[in-house]
């Protein structure tokens, strides 16, 4: 033993997305909107639309295929698949058993996360926790959606705002007293249940609600996005003993540029240093920030050393942040 802390790092990320994209030409001739109001007020200019037969597992499994072979790991070295999502397959079996089926990842314990957007920072701080702890090596975090199967095509409040895909990270065990995952923030209001709700999707009927779509409340749902982001980063930073002025990159959830602009803004962090992709995915939920973290990898935007924090906020509401120092 070396004396340093057990903790984690993220030792390989994958992503995956459904080839169809829905423009917001498209979406004009589907209901009342314009690409004005969609891109001034979100943000968005295409996501991503699963094909029939493409399923949440489907994407998970892709997106944790590519992490894993990052990170350079046997399927069976994984302990724990954790899959983040809103939609799965069904309601079980879990999809992280059927991304251990795919994968043969015959030694991992399997279970998937329902906290809405935030879903993927709640899997994170499972697995750091879990590695911390010394019960296990490897653990695999996937946030995956088809937000689609669950968007109300003709309303124009919501259908603008989401799209498909899905994001995976491979949490490793690292020895050190400054790298890895320094901190995390995990916090929830449920006197806020109703701003955002997908009715008809459990045991209670919905009667007065025809189907199972997303319903919203955007104003209030923007202005709890904003205090809560915000206020998760700052306490995020201080339990690691930093500032925001120590932060390399902010890869914060994908719902709204001007949500992520306040946030940033309140944060005093300059545009470089926020990873922004929303344009081409919309909002993906629990995919989001996975699939932003593989993406500032491709494109060299983080290097040892730097302080990453990420920051989500979802239904419930469910929020948090997580800092780490990239190794
Ligand atoms: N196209 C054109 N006009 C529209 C559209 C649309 N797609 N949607 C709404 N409008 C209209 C409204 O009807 C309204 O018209 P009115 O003034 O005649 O009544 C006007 O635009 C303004 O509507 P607001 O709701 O006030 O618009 P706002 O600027 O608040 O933007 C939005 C709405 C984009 C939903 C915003 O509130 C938002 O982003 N909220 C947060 C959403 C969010 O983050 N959701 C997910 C978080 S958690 C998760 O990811 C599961």
């Amino acid at each position: 033993m070396s004396g340093c802390k057990l903790t984690a790092r993220v030792s390989g990320v994958g992503k995956a997305l459904p080839e169809r994209r829905l423009t917001n030409a498209e979406l004009e001739k589907m209901v009342d909107t314009s690409d004005e109001w969609i891109t001034q007020r979100v943000g968005i200019k295409e996501r991503r639309i699963a094909a029939e037969g493409e399923y949440t597992s489907h994407l998970a499994i892709r997106a944790a295929a590519d992490a894993l072979e990052m990170s350079g790991l046997k399927a069976d070295e994984i302990d724990l698949i954790l899959v983040a999502t809103s939609t799965p397959d069904m309601v079980y079996p879990p999809v992280a058993c059927l991304v251990q089926k795919a994968l043969g990842a015959v030694n991992a314990g399997v279970m998937d996360i329902s906290a809405a957007c935030t879903g993927f920072i709640y899997g994170g701080s499972i697995a750091w926790s879990m590695i911390r702890s010394g019960l296990m090596r490897h653990v695999l975090v996937i946030g995956a959606e088809i937000n689609s199967s669950v968007v109300d095509w003709k309303d124009r409040d919501t259908c603008i705002l989401f799209g498909d895909g899905a994001g995976a990270a491979v949490f490793s065990a690292h020895e050190s007293d400054t790298e890895g995952v320094l901190s995390i923030k995990l916090g929830g209001d449920g006197r806020f249940d109703e701003l955002l709700c997908l009715p008809n999707s459990g045991c209670r009927p919905f009667p007065e609600i025809s189907g199972r779509h997303i319903v919203m409340q955007g104003n209030e749902t923007f202005k709890q996005a904003v205090r809560n982001m915000y206020e998760c980063a700052v306490s995020a930073l201080e339990c690691a003993g930093l500032t925001s002025a120590d932060v390399s990159l902010l890869i914060p959830h994908q719902a709204n540029t001007r949500i992520i602009g306040a946030v940033s803004k309140r944060l005093g962090l300059p545009d470089e240093k926020v990873f922004v992709n929303i344009a081409d995915y919309g909002n993906t939920s629990a995919a989001t920030i996975p699939i932003a973290l593989c993406e500032a990898l491709e494109q060299k935007r983080l290097k040892r050393g730097d302080v990453l924090v990420i920051d989500a906020f979802g239904a419930g509401l469910t929020f948090g942040a997580m800092a780490i120092r990239w190794v």
